[in-house]
């Protein structure tokens, strides 16, 4: 009936320069069942890299052009054009050794991923097992996190501690530091990618744009988290519903203006709205948030209206002098 975010597989172009290691990890997870993403791409600044010749083997598309000569910016346009040739969604750096532009790092946020050779925010850029046992650090380990300008720096997502071993060498870390990576990467990018249908990570979404409306507070109601403006007598605006009543759509509950409104919304656009159990009949509509492509300006502003339909008339004024500004 509704669309689910795990329904599709998420396309991703994976860029390297050496090994692939990384690459072929996130290869064959891609080929069990549930993985969440498929390979739609291998890249490469270096047209020798061993990691294009397996993913050819593989049956994965490849490209590759040398940056030498290049600016920046440029080789990144190329990489990225044919990343977006390929249909690729999300960019998955692994063991990419370039710095890329802001502009390009920019364009694709939130969509492009990295894996780092240490536990970050220790030892950004490069030489990060030497410097972890030169310091005597007890672990290694590897990161994996979202790309941003600044480099190393980024959301993490996930990591893994490696024990560094009486003796270690770097290069004998590095390769320990790998198997972790290989167990690492595939997992963090799979639950990454499955945030959309996480109802957990789509509360907490919901939660933080509820609360940030004025004099809000959370209540759960009939076991489902709700948000209601006014103090102690005050309305409900918003509920969370996580499949209830045998419900495909982990949805946000929001007022209407009444039954027709509700039941146009829901003729117009079905794949983003349904008639809640109960709640429908008093004009409440269903917002679907476990569906690819959300936008959350949408949620945004169901939040806001539901709650201006309850909220008393001195906060509604207050939002909206604030608006003025
Ligand atoms: C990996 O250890 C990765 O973490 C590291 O390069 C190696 C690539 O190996 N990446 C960086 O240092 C990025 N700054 P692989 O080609 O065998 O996957």
């Amino acid at each position: 009936m509704l669309p689910d975010a795990a329904a599709a597989k998420a396309r991703i172009a994976i860029f390297i320069s050496g090994g692939g290691t990384n690459m072929a990890a996130l290869l064959y997870a891609s080929r069990l069942s549930d993985c969440p993403y498929e390979i739609a791409l291998v890249a490469s600044n270096r047209p020798d890299a061993a990691g294009l010749t397996l993913a050819e083997a593989e049956g994965i598309a490849t490209f590759s052009h040398p940056h030498l000569g290049m600016e920046r910016a440029d080789h990144d346009a190329v990489m990225e054009h044919a990343a977006r040739d390929a249909g690729a969604e999300y960019i998955v750096l692994a063991g990419y050794m370039r710095i890329l532009s802001e502009e390009f790092v920019t364009r694709w946020a939130g969509r492009i991923v990295n894996i780092h050779p240490s536990l970050l925010p220790k030892y950004k850029g490069l030489d990060t097992h030497a410097r972890a046992i030169a310091a005597g650090d007890s672990h290694g380990g590897a990161t994996v996190h979202l790309v941003t300008p600044e480099l190393d720096s980024g959301a993490i997502l996930q990591q893994l501690k490696v024990a560094i071993l009486p003796g270690d060498t770097a290069h004998a870390l590095a390769e320990r530091v790998k198997l972790a990576e290989h167990q690492l990467y595939p997992r963090a990018l799979a639950s990454y990618l499955s945030r959309g249908s996480d109802p957990e990570w789509l509360l907490e979404q919901v939660r933080r744009r509820a609360m940030a409306l004025p004099e809000v507070e959370e209540r759960p109601s009939h076991g489902a988290p709700g948000w209601r403006v006014g103090g102690k007598s005050g309305k409900y605006f918003a509920y969370f519903s996580d499949r209830h009543h045998g419900e495909e759509a982990i949805a946000l509950l929001v007022k209407t203006s009444g039954v027709d409104e509700m039941t146009s919304l829901v003729e117009s656009d079905p794949a983003s709205f349904y008639r809640p159990a109960f709640y429908g009949a008093s004009g409440w509509v269903g917002l679907v948030l476990n569906r690819r492509e959300l936008d959350w300006a949408q949620v945004d502003y169901w939040l806001e209206r539901s709650w201006r339909a309850v909220a008393p008339k001195r906060l509604t004024r207050l939002i909206d002098v604030a608006k003025e500004f």
